[in-house]
Parts: structure tokens; C-alpha cells; sequence
């Protein structure tokens, strides 16, 4: 008989729910007490417990528990701290509320709605600049650790109801000491987001990087996949030669700066790619006014209660610590407001083709989509072309933080109801 998958103990933290479960790792939310009973919570990450004989597996859990440790920026989720509990490693990091890029994507391509193209530029820009950060990371002697993500996707980039936007997910990382072996003929990283250099297994660097942000980001904007395809095969060809559509054939008023930067940043050419990380956060920040970059943490949030209802006191519910009360998302928009940070993207001009439309296995079940009355309905949602270009203040007014309280139903409440593995998130 197999022994159980979740631990009830790991380092100092029990275990109380699973929160997700990808291939090799699993993650969990957990507390801790220290020596003067304060209570902490985290999420973490261990390895599956069938797993942990294969040591190739092992090793590279422990290279990104070291990477992990060495990083420190605002938009990459910060590590609490690593250890062994028997045979499981683990990772313990804070505990984010929020959804990832991806469950967001889909459930605005379920609700035919999308992202303003600004907050959409904003938020890879956060990502552009996590990425950055580590490309030029150096140990401990000034020597350049060469760090590459390789699993740059919406997956792994997280938004939080703080308007936080975190990468995750160094699992796949490359950097000079690691200790891992890469074996030979395997391509590492989620295919449709590959570089082609990746995928043709052709020497690669940090501009890797850059371009499966190009693809996370033209699949932001256009609200369509890129290079997924129903099968491996064709979605490989896709990344090496599918001609990257013109976002302005696409979809209604694409700004043209926006179409430039993805042009350069899916360059199949490296060379003529951006040569840096930052580079491409430069330019998308340009396209953002900073009153407008201040008004987005807002925005980031209220999409969020506006698409998953109920969500936030959800998982609030988590966090009923001394801890969590320090870090309790802060509400600067009533939760409605989405609707000028979202285009109906019924109004574009091509309908997508099936081909680019994400696969049916990839859209959420029909337990997930909020009953049709609950969605926001389509009249209230302003015609793509009446909402403010890039760089335009949203029509309506943003209330100066804490001045409008949340709805009761989204306040946190003194004693939210214990957290029951399925009712949680993902
Ligand atoms: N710090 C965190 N706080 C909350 N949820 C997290 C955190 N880190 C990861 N997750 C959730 O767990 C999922 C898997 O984590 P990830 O590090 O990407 O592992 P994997 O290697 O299995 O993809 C993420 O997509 C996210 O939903
Ligand atoms: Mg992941």
C-alpha cells in the first residue's frame, strides 16, 4: 500500500489544505508557531512523494531551494524558508491570495471579455522586470549565475488582491552551479510558450526568456493562444515557423507601440530580439502614464472580486493569524469597477479561429463559471471603442484608498470559517 501523499508535518509547519498539485511538486498552505506562539502561515511547496526516490528530481528541488533563497524582489514571491522533513523537501514561501495569470485569462475568454491593453502592458512589465532581476544575478563573489527561467508562462505569474503581480516557479531554472542534470533530448518548460531556439534544442540564453513573455503577452491582449496546438508535433512546428499574427488585425484599436514591442519580443531571431529584460519593461512602461500605473493595484483587484465571487473572503478564511493580518489585502476599489478595465472582446473585429482558441480541455468546467446571472452582463460592459486608449485615465473615478468599504459579503470576518480542503482554489 502506498504510503499517504500529504505530510502532516513539514519543518516547522503542519499541513493544513492542499492548494495546488503540478508534476513533480505539490503545494500546500501551512502554520507555524514560534517560540512566542506567534502564528505564521506559508505556502508550501514539497516534492510528490513518489518522486522523491528519483534523484535527479530531488536535485532539482534542492537548486531551486537555493535559487529561491538568493532572491529578493518585489514581483517574485519571497521564500520563508527551505528544509527536509524525512524524505520530503520542501519550500516554504508566502502565502499569496489571488489567481494566476492563466485562471484569469480563461475566465475572461469564457466570459468573452479582456484585459485593457494597459494593465495588460503594466503587468508584464512587473514580470519583465522579476526577470531582469535574476537574468543578472550574481553569487555571493560578484560572479554572474547566467539564471534563465525557461517556464516564463501565465501559470506561473500570479496576481494577488493586493494588485501584486509575482513569478513563480523557478523549478525549471538554469543557472551556473546548478547541480541537476539536464538530460539529453528533453525539452524543458511548457511548449507553447517555448523560444524556438528551446524547442530545436539549439544553445539559448535570458532572451529565452523574453520571448515567452512575447507569447504570454500577445495571448493577454488578444485574448486568443499563440502557438498552442492539439498536439505536441504541431504546436512545436507552430513556435519554429506559424507567422505571429498582427495584433492589429485582430482585435479593435490595438495601440501600435504595443504591436512594436511584441514584434521585438517574438523576434524567432534572438539577435533582433530585446537584449534585455528591462529593456522590455522600459517599453512597456512607457505606455502606461504613471497616474494611470498608480490606479492599476486597484484594478488588478477588482477584476479579481469581479471574476471569481466569493473568492477573496475564501481564501482570507486562510489566514487567521496574527500574520495574516499584517498582510491583509488592501481594498482601494469597490468590486464592481472591472468593467472599464475590461474590453468586451465580442467587439473585435475577427472572430478568433478555433485553432487559436484555447482547447476544450483547457476551459473551465461549467462548475466553475458563476451561474450567467452572477456575470457581469455584456450591457453594462462599455463598448471596446468608447473605453480610453493607453495612457487615458478610466472613465470613472478611483476613490481615494479605504474610502468606500468593501461589500459586507467581502469583508473579512473576525472569525472566517476554517478552511476545507475542497473548498479551496484551483
Ligand atoms: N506562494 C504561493 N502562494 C499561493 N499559491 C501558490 C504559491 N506558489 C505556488 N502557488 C500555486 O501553486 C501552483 C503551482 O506552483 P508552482 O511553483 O508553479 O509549481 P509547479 O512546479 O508544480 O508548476 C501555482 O500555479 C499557484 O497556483
Ligand atoms: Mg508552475
Amino acid at each position: 500500500m502506498s504510503l499517504p501523499e500529504r505530510p502532516k508535518r513539514l519543518g516547522p509547519y503542519d499541513v493544513i489544505a492542499k492548494i495546488a498539485g503540478g508534476g513533480m511538486a505539490t503545494i500546500y498552505m501551512g502554520r507555524a508557531k514560534d517560540a512566542n506562539g506567534v502564528e505564521r502561515v506559508a505556502a508550501i511547496k514539497v516534492i510528490r512523494h513518489e518522486m522523491t526516490r528519483n534523484e535527479n528530481v530531488v536535485q532539482m528541488f534542492i537548486d531551486e531551494a537555493t535559487l529561491l533563497a538568493r532572491l529578493s524582489h518585489p514581483n517574485i514571491s519571497r521564500t520563508l524558508e527551505n528544509g527536509v522533513t524525512g524524505d520530503r523537501h520542501f519550500i516554504a514561501m508566502e502565502l499569496l491570495i489571488g489567481r494566476t495569470l492563466f485562471d484569469v485569462w480563461e475566465e475572461l475568454v469564457a466570459r468573452k471579455l479582456s484585459l485593457r491593453f494597459d494593465v495588460a502592458a503594466w503587468i508584464c512589465a512587473r514580470v519583465a522586470s522579476a526577470l531582469h532581476y535574476a537574468h543578472e544575478l550574481t553569487d555571493e563573489h560578484g560572479t554572474p549565475l547566467a539564471v534563465i527561467h525557461r517556464d516564463v508562462n501565465p501559470s506561473n505569474i500570479f496576481l494577488t488582491y493586493d494588485g501584486e503581480v509575482k513569478l513563480f516557479d523557478f523549478g525549471l531554472a538554469k543557472t551556473v552551479g546548478r547541480r541537476a542534470k539536464s538530460a539529453e533530448g528533453i525539452v524543458k518548460g511548457k511548449l507553447p510558450y517555448l523560444a524556438p531556439e528551446q524547442v530545436m534544442q539549439f544553445p539559448y540564453d535570458r532572451r529565452a526568456d523574453i520571448f515567452m513573455l512575447g507569447t504570454t503577452l500577445w495571448e493577454l491582449v488578444t485574448m486568443r493562444r499563440l502557438f498552442k496546438r492539439d498536439d505536441d508535433v504541431e504546436t512545436v512546428k507552430a513556435v519554429r515557423t506559424f507567422p505571429v499574427p498582427d495584433p492589429r488585425r485582430l482585435v479593435q484599436g490595438f495601440p501600435d507601440a504595443l504591436a512594436t514591442i511584441l514584434t521585438k519580443a517574438l523576434e524567432r531571431n534572438r539577435e533582433h530580439r530585446y537584449a534585455t529584460a528591462a529593456d522590455m519593461a522600459r517599453d512597456l512602461d512607457a505606455l502606461v502614464s504613471p497616474a494611470i500605473a498608480a490606479q492599476i493595484p486597484g484594478i488588478i483587484s477588482a477584476i479579481l472580486d469581479a471574476l471569481f465571487e466569493g473568492e477573496r473572503a475564501k481564501q482570507m478564511g486562510w489566514l487567521r493569524t496574527t500574520q495574516a493580518i499584517r498582510t491583509m489585502p488592501r481594498v482601494t476599489i469597490p468590486p464592481p469597477v472591472p468593467v472599464p478595465a475590461v474590453r468586451d472582446a465580442q467587439t473585435d473585429s475577427q472572430r478568433p479561429s478555433a485553432s487559436r482558441q484555447p482547447s476544450a480541455s483547457k476551459q473551465p468546467s461549467a462548475s466553475k463559471i458563476p451561474s450567467a446571472s452572477k456575470l457581469p452582463s455584456a450591457s453594462k460592459i462599455p463598448h471596446a471603442s468608447k473605453l480610453p486608449p493607453i495612457s487615458v485615465p478610466p472613465p470613472r473615478s478611483v476613490p481615494p484608498p479605504r474610502s468606500v468599504p468593501p461589500p459586507r459579503s467581502e469583508r473579512p470576518s473576525i472569525r472566517p470559517p476554517p478552511p476545507t480542503p475542497s473548498k479551496l482554489r484551483r
